[in-house]
């Protein structure tokens, strides 16, 4: 089984999320034809893994077998230090139902005022999966390093992006520029791995 991604080839991204299918396409760089969970109205797996390695490989294994295709999933969230790495892995889940970040962002800050806590570092990390229909799972995980600031600012970006600003930047996730935020994200770095991992040229 050849174990590479060939430019212009179809991918599943295994994604029912609007920002993250952006940043994706982004950062494949118009190379493949990318089409999302999403659109082929595959279900979206449980993550029922305790890590974002796991969690990515179940979203990228789900999809293949039920697509018959090349797919590749993310799982990725916020890990603040002061809260022992929450909501980390359950960075989706605080947004509740409604997937209300407004209100996932408050809780983090309710919490850190609650302890007390003046320490604002936290990070993001992806874990990006690539599966094969019946075949196998290669996985890479990218980080950044930041600090929080509250309140919110900026409505650039999804999710926590608004209260994030990564080391050496003054503004957060929420105010860059989108390719500024894609060349130097978690996800880009998780990029970076798999394409050394898996993409010729
Ligand atoms: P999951 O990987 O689908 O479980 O969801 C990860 C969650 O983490 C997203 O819903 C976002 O709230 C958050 N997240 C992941 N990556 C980013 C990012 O680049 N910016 C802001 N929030 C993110």
């Amino acid at each position: 089984m050849n174990l590479k991604l060939i430019k212009g080839m179809r991918l599943v991204a295994a994604t029912h999320n609007a920002g993250k299918a952006r940043e994706i396409h982004a950062l494949l760089d118009g190379h493949y034809e990318v089409v999302t969970a999403g659109e082929l109205n595959l279900p979206e797996p449980a993550e029922t893994e305790t890590t974002f390695v796991g969690n990515a490989m179940l979203k990228a294994r789900h999809a293949a077998d039920r697509s018959g295709e090349v797919c590749l999933a993310d799982d990725s969230g916020l890990s603040v230090a002061a809260l022992d790495g929450a909501p980390g892995i359950f960075s989706a889940r605080w947004g509740g139902p409604e997937k209300d970040f407004g209100l996932a962002m408050r809780k983090i800050e309710e919490r850190l005022e609650y302890l007390d806590a003046t320490d604002r570092a936290a990070f993001f990390t992806s874990a990006l999966a690539v599966a094969w229909p019946d075949g196998p799972c290669v996985v890479v995980e990218g980080r950044v390093d930041g600090r929080l600031t509250f309140p919110p600012r900026g409505d650039r970006g999804f999710g926590y992006d608004p209260v994030f600003i990564p080391d050496g930047h003054d503004q957060t996730f929420g105010e860059m520029d989108p390719a500024l935020k894609d060349s130097l994200s978690h996800r880009a770095v998780a990029f970076r791995k798999l394409k050394a991992a898996l993409i010729d040229g």
